[in-house]
């Protein structure tokens, strides 16, 4: 079998090495990074490049395409492949709609009434009615650009002159382009939040082990929001109740809703929910997996990944049992100095060769020069420790304990990933 995956980041990395836990596929990864050279065969075509990659997986009879980002899915390669009879997993253009547009994704939500934070929409043209309505609300209040900007569009205000300064930003200076024409004013809400992510294929569904990002750039959740600087799976703060509920209230509406609406939802579903103390609530919903959760979730999953994204494009996944292994997983990402604002790259990354057991290093931003490694991006590697007892804290020690062995100029992480999530399993295990 072959396999294409598109993208060039941590996700795809892991992607790629579950893809490879079967035997006898031949991967491709375009256009990859240094990381992933070692495991598939690079691709040298942009990830949102559709034309050339049809081409690609015509002429070199791709079996199964899987797409990471965001991006190609919102232009519609899957409606592309797909017309050309080339089995793709992802989402259709319009169903992607519901991570390219938020006011799509809240209107939606209503309409299939899927709980979330109260809001309304408001379009450039009505600038002046969006101050006049701000003036009398309570705060914080978060707003959103409605398109994709790569995390950066949400941001939480704490009084009407910090938001009209964020219009500003987003009306005027135009800081997020087209993405920017219309916004969400939504409710703030309070609680822990948590990603939970469902494959499916139009029709039946499998709910893999929730995880919980950390957005901020700092320990203790300090700093700029960012594209998330660590992850861990399974997330204790989900109850079995609350899951049920994501399932019937969630994932089944958008299922039944996209199908009614006509653009079957296929693909990986990510609930991005906070459980807030009214229940879980929809901050966000992602059309493609997450990125870093899932460099630690796929670590949790034994049976085939291959098999699983092949279902959820064959419309088979009925017949596809999810079989999990009890482990424990955490991500640390290793950033360059600056991220998520201006950072250097070309530094040479060192300590990638030790094997300690029970850790993976996947690359987000590397790239090769002749034999050495150098940094690429904001976010370079993720380095994940998986615990099989399914201990966090285990899983932790592991991770930062395979960061110890990695440098590169301006090199930052995070020290605390996975610390409630610890903290919770000690209190819990004191308490038994
Ligand atoms: P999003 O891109 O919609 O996921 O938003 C990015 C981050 O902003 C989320 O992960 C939350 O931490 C925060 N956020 C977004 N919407 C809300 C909300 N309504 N209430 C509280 N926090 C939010
Ligand atoms: N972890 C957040 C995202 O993938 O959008």
């Amino acid at each position: 079998m072959k396999v294409l995956v598109i993208g060039g980041g941590g996700r795809e990395h892991a992607i790629v090495d579950a893809i490879a836990r079967d035997k006898g596929v031949t991967i491709y990864c375009a256009p990859g990074n240094a990381g992933i050279s070692s495991q598939a065969e690079i691709v040298n075509i942009k990830s949102d490049d559709v034309f050339h990659l049809l081409r690609f997986a015509d002429d070199n009879k791709i079996d199964l395409t899987v797409v990471g980002p965001e991006q190609p899915l919102g232009a519609g390669i899957v409606d592309t492949f797909e017309s050309r009879g080339k089995k793709i997993f992802g989402p259709k253009k319009l169903a992607a709609r519901l991570e390219t547009s938020k006011v799509f994704a809240k209107e939606f939500m209503k309409r299939w009434k899927i709980p979330t934070a109260a809001s309304r929409s408001f379009t450039i043209q009505q600038h002046k009615e969006l101050l006049d309505y701000l003036g009398g609300e309570k705060y914080p209040l978060v707003l959103k650009a409605d398109g994709l900007a790569a995390g950066k569009g949400v941001s939480i205000v704490e009084s009407a002159r910090d938001a009209e300064g964020e219009l500003e930003r987003i009306f005027v200076k135009k800081v997020f382009g087209g993405a920017g024409e219309r916004v969400v004013v939504e409710e703030f809400m309070e609680g822990v939040e948590a990603s939970v992510f469902a494959v499916t294929d139009g029709r039946d569904y499998v709910v893999l082990p929730a995880a919980q990002d950390h957005k901020r750039s700092g320990d203790n959740d300090t700093g700029k929001n960012t594209g998330g600087m660590g992850a861990f799976t399974p997330t204790p703060f989900l109850n079995q109740g609350d899951l049920d509920f994501i399932k019937s209230a969630v994932i089944e509406r958008v299922i039944e809703g996209t199908s009614a609406e006509g653009y079957p939802f296929r693909g990986c579903l990510y609930c991005g929910m906070m459980l807030t103390n009214d229940g879980p609530k929809v901050v966000e919903f992602n059309v493609r997996f997450g990125d870093p959760e899932t460099q630690a979730v796929l670590q949790m999953i034994d049976s085939s990944v291959v098999g699983l994204l092949e279902a959820s494009a064959d419309r088979s996944l009925s017949s596809y049992r999810l079989a999990l292994n009890g482990s424990a997983s955490v991500c640390v990402i290793a950033a360059s100095k600056g991220y998520p604002d201006y950072h250097e790259n070309g530094k040479e990354i060192s300590g990638l060769q030790s094997t300690l057991a029970g850790t993976k290093v996947f690359h987000s931003g590397s790239t090769l020069d002749g034999v050495r490694i150098l940094t690429s991006g904001g976010r370079v590697l993720g380095v994940v420790g998986t615990d099989p007892s399914g201990s966090i804290g285990a899983a932790a020690q592991l991770a930062y304990k395979r960061l110890e062995q990695i440098r590169f100029d301006g090199m930052f992480y995070r020290h605390d990933i996975g610390k409630r999530a610890i903290e919770f399993e000690a209190k819990k295990g004191n308490s038994l």
